[in-house]
């Protein structure tokens, strides 16, 4: 698809940026004075409780530092600071998976977020830069408890509710967090779920740094209850005041953590600071979603992931905002349930990942049209790229052919966007996240720098560093730096590199082609194949096996195994009733290792994988091979050549 497609100016003529000659103009700007750009920008934006004088610092490069003298406090910037003009707006909207509703002021906010803040500090200790693990559903208590942490200094790690007990505590157990904060479970599809349970295994080994567990209750469901250890949110809170001076924290203090997966080893825990992450959150939500004072915003991610941390909590809130927090599933009780809610609060942002989009398409295509969407201005999706079909759906059916889509491009490590249209200025190619927003100078170049030719894959680095990125991955600078800092080098100098492929096209359009390391990204979160291939291993008859992305329908990638086991029964070998029982078993393990999420769509049992002399598992092969691609690769370096021509075969009996 070429077709352009231009803002539409009735409804943004009062766009936070409003032309691309505004645009560029700001780019200019940063391309001119750097350090001012973003200097007068945090002077601006940051209410600052000690003002800064340096703006950036590389003397131990690649540890940037923003803003290192100025102190603040982000809940302060995110809720308190908001109380002078907008006590009673709605800061929290919360609509619970069978329509229950809850709304909180920013007044009222502020109150929770306090009385939070002190139980944390009164009742289990929490100092300044302690860590708590957040493992919650998504209820208001999430937001309030992160804003709690961080009006105390204390540093969150928010663990996605679908995670196994095994997940949640490597990252208690690398972050050596002191509480837990959980609910006893929450609801979907109409149905209660445990979250305690799940924290109840985790902790059984392994977990001495943990203190105490502090349950929010949201489903009333029977939990087994330790003393000493457990303690309830609810009643605990009813002690606390409502007063609570935010801790001033320098710039550069560790706002939060979060883990995500690497193409290599465990997930790893992605450090942002305090400062520099506001500040882009809050700068993004103006430039990116044009937020307004009377715009109802609604981010349907999870807490548990990168995008809600940035555009449900901190950048709405940092922006003013009424952010709608939503517990349920798109689908449930039927495909209309998002039109629906958009009709019934207004929506005028909506932002959700393509694989969300593919799902209402599919199950629910006429859907939209039942409702009033009058509301919407920009539709925003995030995760991975979007299809053709599912954006002309999008911009079509749910947008009137009115709205802006952005398709914003970034990353865990990046805090915020870095690569997305502006909703009132750019012209959009569809599946194109377009260009690099001000102040980010995103490249696509070669390993030595070369900005690589129209039309032609290039690796998406990032060849300065800005305010919100990744500062070190907690307890492994070393990793921090081989992993963004090891592939590209610009000017002689190594730069961010992102994993990404991308491609520029003659109008300086940016498509994001995927990720080039052994990430799979599957419904829009990384998934990193080690993580799985280690789980698959667990199983006692597995010998070898290789982890790769299928295309699929919805998912946009799925997860696909080749097993190679120590014995087949004889009557076996064309994977009749008992290798399904063993995939049945494997998917067991992954789920108990790592979460549903990455449970194996399909396997393949194999009786070898394509291996060099050297013993390394050429796994482009096996990609090619899933997608029922011809073999272009050179194949006689295999330590045996003719394994590619028996997966094939087995493959194409499948
Ligand atoms: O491969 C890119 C893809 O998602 C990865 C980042 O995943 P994560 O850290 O979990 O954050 C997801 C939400 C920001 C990227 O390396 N990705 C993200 N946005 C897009 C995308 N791929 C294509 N188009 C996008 N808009």
């Amino acid at each position: 698809m070429s077709e352009i497609y231009y803002p539409n100016k009735e409804l943004f003529k009062d766009a936070a940026i409003k032309s691309m000659d505004e645009y560029r103009a700001l780019v200019q700007k940063a391309e001119e004075d750097y350090e001012g750009f973003w200097g007068d920008f945090a002077k601006e934006k940051i209410d600052w409780f000690k003002p800064f004088t340096k703006i950036l610092n590389e003397e131990n490069a690649p540890f940037y530092k923003w803003f290192e003298d100025g102190q603040l406090n982000v809940a302060y910037q995110c809720v308190d600071r908001h109380l002078k003009t907008r006590k009673n707006k709605a800061a929290i909207i919360f609509e619970g998976d069978n329509g229950d509703q809850r709304v909180l002021t920013y007044r009222e906010l502020f109150y929770e977020v306090n009385k939070t803040a002190n139980m944390f500090k009164n009742k289990f200790n929490i100092q300044k830069g302690d860590r708590v693990v957040l493992y919650m559903p998504m209820i208001p208590e999430a937001a309030i408890s992160m804003l709690a942490c961080a009006k105390i200094g204390a540093i969150h790690s928010v663990v996605f509710g679908g995670f196994s007990a095994e997940a949640l505590r490597d990252r208690i157990i690398d972050a050596e967090a002191k509480l837990v904060v959980t609910a006893d479970g929450a609801y979907r599809k109409g149905k209660p779920y445990m979250l305690k349970t799940v924290v109840d295994e985790a902790l059984s080994q392994g977990c001495e740094s943990v203190k105490a567990v502090c349950v929010v209750e949201r489903n009333g469901e029977n939990i087994h209850w330790e003393a000493g250890r457990d303690y309830a949110f609810n009643e605990l809170i009813k002690n606390e005041s409502v007063v609570c001076e935010p801790e001033a924290v320098e710039a550069e203090h560790p706002l939060f953590l979060l883990y995500t997966s690497g193409s290599t080893g465990k997930p790893k825990g992605v450090q942002h600071s305090s400062a520099g992450y506001i500040l882009w959150a809050q700068m993004t939500m103006e430039w990116v979603f044009d937020i307004k004072e009377n715009d109802t915003y609604w981010c349907t991610a999870d807490v548990g992931w990168i995008t809600g941390h940035t555009y449900i909590v901190y950048g709405p809130l940092a922006a003013g905002a009424t952010t709608v927090m939503f517990e349920g599933v798109p689908t449930y009780p039927d495909a209309g349930r998002c039109w629906r809610m958009v009709e019934e609060y207004q929506i005028n942002q909506f932002y959700t990942a393509p694989t969300a989009i593919r799902l209402l398409h599919k199950t629910g295509a006429n859907e939209p049209a039942k409702y009033d969407l009058s509301s919407l201005r920009i539709l925003g999706t995030v995760g991975e790229p979007i299809d053709p079909a599912a954006w002309k759906w999008y911009y079509e059916e749910v947008g009137g052919s009115r709205c802006s889509i952005v398709d914003t491009y970034w990353q865990t490590e990046t805090g915020g966007h870095v690569i997305s249209p502006l909703p009132g200025a750019t012209p959009i190619k569809p599946g194109c996240a377009t260009f690099p927003l001000p102040g980010i100078k995103a490249e696509i170049i070669d390993e030595d720098g070369t900005p690589t030719p129209v039309g032609e894959k290039g690796f998406a680095c990032i060849t300065k560093p800005w305010p919100s990125m990744i500062r070190t991955i907690w307890g492994d600078p070393e990793r921090f730096v081989k992993s963004y800092f090891g592939d590209c080098k610009k000017d002689g100098k190594p730069v961010y590199f992102t994993g990404d492929g991308a491609m520029i096209d003659e109008d300086g359009y940016i498509t994001i082609t995927g990720r080039t390391d052994d990430v799979i990204n599957v419904s829009g979160h990384r998934m990193g194949t080690a993580e799985v291939e280690a789980a698959i291993k667990k199983h006692e008859n597995v010998a070898a096996v290789a982890v790769v992305g299928k295309p699929h329908d919805i998912k946009g990638e799925g997860i696909f195994a080749y097993v190679v086991l120590k014995s087949v029964p004889s009557e076996e070998r064309d994977g009749t009733a008992n290798m399904l029982e063993t995939m049945k078993e494997i998917n067991m393990i992954i789920k108990a290792e790592i979460g549903a999420i990455a449970l194996c769509d399909d396997m393949a049992f194999v009786p070898d994988l394509p291996k060099t002399r050297s013993g390394k598992i050429m796994r482009r092969i096996l990609r090619s091979l899933v997608k029922g691609e011809k073999i272009t690769q050179d194949t006689s370096t295999l330590e045996d050549p003719s394994i590619v021509g028996i997966i094939e075969d087995l493959l194409s009996k499948k």
